[in-house]
Parts: structure tokens; C-alpha cells; sequence
């Protein structure tokens, strides 16, 4: 099967001009001004942007958490991502208390089998290296193409680990190859808070920020960052939300140091106001770290533009408002952690990064697509626009109006943290090599589709597996 797309905006990370792609099976054979090639189908791009799938390095699908399950499974998750543009995302194994690693990922790779909309890679969250998994396991993951740990420096008494374990993990990583990546905030002191708050009766959903203050975030941050560069270990901050994050991995990257951080879409547009909604309605808006004050929102986008943060994740983790956010109906601290939100970060950042002049739209590109392929091993494969790089395309509208909103979301939650929200620029059609998996408003790709991707040791680039037909 090829594929011609015709007189596009060809937008990468560094890039822009009007031209031609040409695919041929999974993969892009020719990019070029006006190609003069016969193909199975020509879709005409005039007026269009022609952008490569977006990566998702953040996302939680089918994942048991805070006393239930998040409500989107591979197939669901993956079919909202692909509606977004998104056509590969790497998602968190999570090791059960005592199992190994291996059982961990073969669990993983059960629930995910057969129903892959998307490419897919893994990230292993370790939780214990005393019981189940060992270092040596640890440092084997590499080779089966899981090149980055995450670590949580918080969820005390569920996926919190120590700073021994922390500092082993990277040490391990230092040597095999492998991205540290940890959930910065410092879990003791929240815990602490948490549990004077409930003492003094406050259980509402505005209580989950409130005990989990930025400076619990900018300690661990720290603590991560000189943690990481004494092991020798690369280091990326997952989920950042303040200031008091970002100036310690702003420093760390002035100094050279191998240190990088990613902020979720949520984090620009969501904050206390939400979480102190009446009605339990807050609830909506719990995910850790949580919301800030409005004054974060600034400071996102500015270090989005200037690199200190090199990444926008969505960190879907998606629960149903009715029947899971309420289980903590009367305690805030049994309130699942999470919020939706695959289907909308290219809508959210285009409209309100690029159509408001906050980010070009190759700093859009390379914050969604390269950057992450990049860093976690999936580039020139993914990420870009090149000839012998994976056909997964976005033919991208910027006309094209969308009014966000649980009616028509994909994800099986049932609320957007968007809803309402009218954005100009949506996909019209996206490829995963070279399978038109949507067009318009249908999906005409069936699960299966998607593949794993064994992504590289980091630092090291994921080639074709064969040269360009
Ligand atoms: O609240 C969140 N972010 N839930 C997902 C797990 C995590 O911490 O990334
Ligand atoms: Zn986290
Ligand atoms: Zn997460």
C-alpha cells in the first residue's frame, strides 16, 4: 500500500515548508517539493499542516490504583490517543509488591495483546528491590527494549520507594543504559499533612492540594536531581507543576547536568479554583502533584518555550467521576489520583500555546513528538518527518473547528477536565505507519493494529529495522 499526501505543511521540530510525503508500506520513502509518484491513495493537504504522530510519554492505561482500576484499558486509552494525533505513547508497568519484573511486564503485556490501537512502549515502575525484582533483573530491562525506570517519591505505603532504592535504581541506570524517571514530591511530609487534616476534619477534595504543597514537590525535585548526578544516572522529571520544580531543573541544566522535565496539559489550565468546585465536583481535578495557584500557568509556559522543560505529557489516568472519584466522598485521601486527558493535548496546546503565541509551531512539534521519541528511545523511528521514519502522520487542520467535550471523548471516563472548550485545529487524518487509523470523525483502524516498540538504550537513536523499500 502507499500513500501520497500532496501540498502539505510539512511541520517538524525544525522545519516548515510546503511539500510532499510519499509512503510506502509502514514507512516514508520520499519527502520532497513536488513528487512525481503514482500511489494507491493521494490525499490532498493544501491548506493542511503535515505533522508527525504525536508520542505520548506519560500515560497509565488499565492500571489498578487507589483502590480501583482506571477506567480506560489499552483499547479505549488508545482509540481516544489516536483521535488526538497521538500514535505511540509509553505507559508505566507497575511492579506488584514482590513479583519480578518480568512477571510484572508479562501481566502488562497480557492486558495490552491483541488490542493495540496505537505503538506502544513500556516504562517499569519499580516499587521494591528487596523481595521480587533484583538489581540484576533491573538492569537486564534494557535489553527487551524497556529503557527507562520510574521511581515514586511518593504514595507512601503504596508505590513510594526509599532513597536507597532511589539511588540503587540509578545506579543501575547509569550502567545499563537506562532514563530514571521519578514522581517528585516528598511522600513523609505528605503524609504527615495529610493526616493532620483529616484529624482536623477537612476531607474535601481541596484538602488534597493543600497537603501537598510546592515545596514538597521542589524538595524532591532537588533531592532527585543531586541524587541522579552522583549515581551518574539521566534524569527526568515526570509531571512538574511549579515553580519551585522547575528552578532546581533549570539550574541542573545550566550546569549541564543530564537532567529533563516534562508538565501535563492539565497543569496549564487547571488550578485551585477547580479543585475547590462545590458538590464533590473538585474531586475531578485530583491528581498528584495536584493543581497550583494560577500563577504556576505562567511559569509552565515560560519554561516550555525557554527548555527548562522539554516535554507535555497527558498523564492519563482516567477515572469515572460517578463510582470512583467517590470513593472519597468523605475522605480526600481515598480520592483515585488522576485525570484524563489523551484525546486532547494536541487541541489544548495548539489552541492555547500556538494559536496564542506562547510556542511556534515547531516548539509544539518537537515539546509533543520529538523531544519525547528522543528521550525515551523511539527516534528518528517516531517523532519526525524523514525519510525511512515510521508513516504515523497527522494531516492537521488548522481550521477545523472542535468543541471538547465528554459527548464526544473517546476515553471511557465520564467527564473531560476540558469540557466546552472550542479549539480552531484538529487532526482529520492520522497514520500509523502508513494505516489510516482516523479520518474525520471515525476510526477505521481495528484493535490490533498497534505494535510494542523495543525502544533504544538512552542516548542511542531506534533505526528502521530495514532500509526504506
Ligand atoms: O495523579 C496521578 N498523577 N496519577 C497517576 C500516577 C502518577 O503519579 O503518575
Ligand atoms: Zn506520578
Ligand atoms: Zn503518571
Amino acid at each position: 500500500m502507499s500513500v501520497l499526501i500532496k501540498g502539505g505543511r510539512i511541520i517538524t521540530a525544525a522545519d516548515d515548508y510546503v511539500g510532499d510525503v510519499y509512503v510506502e508500506g509502514e514507512r516514508i520513502a520520499l519527502v520532497g517539493a513536488s513528487l512525481d509518484v503514482d500511489a494507491d491513495r493521494v490525499i490532498d493537504a493544501a491548506g493542511k499542516y503535515v505533522l508527525p504522530g504525536c508520542v505520548d510519554p506519560h500515560t497509565h492505561l488499565d492500571m489498578p490504583f487507589g483502590g480501583t482500576v482506571t477506567i480506560d484499558d489499552v483499547e479505549s486509552g488508545q482509540t481516544a490517543a489516536a483521535f488526538g494525533g497521538t500514535t505511540c505513547h509509553v505507559d508505566f508497568v507497575i511492579q506488584p509488591p514482590g513479583a519480578t519484573f518480568a512477571q510484572a511486564l508479562d501481566e502488562w503485556k497480557a492486558k495490552a495483546d491483541g488490542r493495540q490501537v496505537i505503538d506502544m512502549g513500556y516504562h517499569m515502575a519499580i516499587t521494591d528491590l528487596n523481595e521480587g525484582g533484583t538489581l540484576e533483573e533491573l538492569a537486564s530491562l534494557p535489553d527487551q527494549g524497556i529503557t527507562s525506570y520510574k521511581l515514586f517519591m511518593a504514595y507512601k505505603g503504596a508505590l513510594m520507594v526509599d532513597d536507597e532504592t532511589l539511588f540503587r535504581a540509578m545506579e543501575v541506570a547509569a550502567e545499563s543504559g537506562a532514563l530514571v524517571m521519578v514522581h517528585a514530591e516528598n511522600g513523609d511530609v505528605i503524609d504527615v499533612l495529610v493526616r493532620q487534616a483529616l484529624e482536623a476534619g477537612n476531607t474535601e477534595p481541596l484538602y488534597h492540594a493543600l497537603t501537598r504543597p510546592p515545596e514538597a514537590e521542589g524538595e524532591a525535585t532537588n533531592r532527585a536531581i543531586q541524587l541522579a548526578h552522583l549515581a551518574g544516572a539521566p534524569l527526568y522529571v515526570v509531571h512538574v507543576t511549579c515553580r519551585e520544580a522547575v528552578e532546581p531543573i533549570q539550574r541542573a541544566r545550566d550546569k549541564g547536568w543530564d537532567v529533563w522535565g516534562e508538565t501535563c496539559t492539565q497543569y496549564f489550565f487547571t488550578s485551585l479554583d477547580d479543585i475547590a468546585k462545590p458538590d464533590f465536583e473538585g474531586a475531578k481535578y485530583v491528581y498528584s502533584p495536584p493543581v497550583r495557584d494560577k500563577a504556576n500557568w505562567d511559569v509552565l509556559w515560560n519554561a516550555v518555550r525557554t527548555d527548562a522543560l522539554s516535554a507535555i505529557s497527558t498523564d492519563h489516568c482516567a477515572f469515572s467521576w460517578d463510582g470512583q472519584k467517590t470513593l472519597g466522598r468523605d475522605d480526600f485521601s481515598k480520592i483515585p489520583n488522576g485525570g484524563p486527558g489523551l484525546e486532547n493535548r494536541l487541541h489544548m496546546i495548539h489552541e492555547f500555546g500556538v494559536r496564542a503565541g506562547r510556542i511556534t509551531l515547531n516548539r509544539m512539534v518537537e515539546l509533543l513528538a520529538t523531544n519525547p521519541a528522543k528521550l525515551f528511545g523511539l527516534y528518528p523511528r517516531k517523532g519526525t518527518v524523514a525519510v525511512g521514519s515510521d508513516a504515523d502522520l497527522v494531516v492537521f487542520d488548522p481550521e477545523r473547528r472542535h468543541t471538547i467535550s465528554v459527548a464526544t471523548q473517546h476515553s471511557k471516563s465520564d467527564y473531560n477536565l476540558y469540557e466546552g472548550t472550542e479549539v480552531t485545529g484538529a487532526p482529520d487524518l492520522v497514520l500509523l505507519r502508513g494505516v489510516v487509523l482516523v479520518e474525520g470523525d471515525e476510526l477505521l483502524a481495528s484493535p490490533g493494529t498497534g505494535r510494542f516498540v523495543e525502544r533504544a538504550r538512552f542516548g542511542e537513536q531506534l533505526l528502521p529495522q530495514t532500509a526504506p523499500a
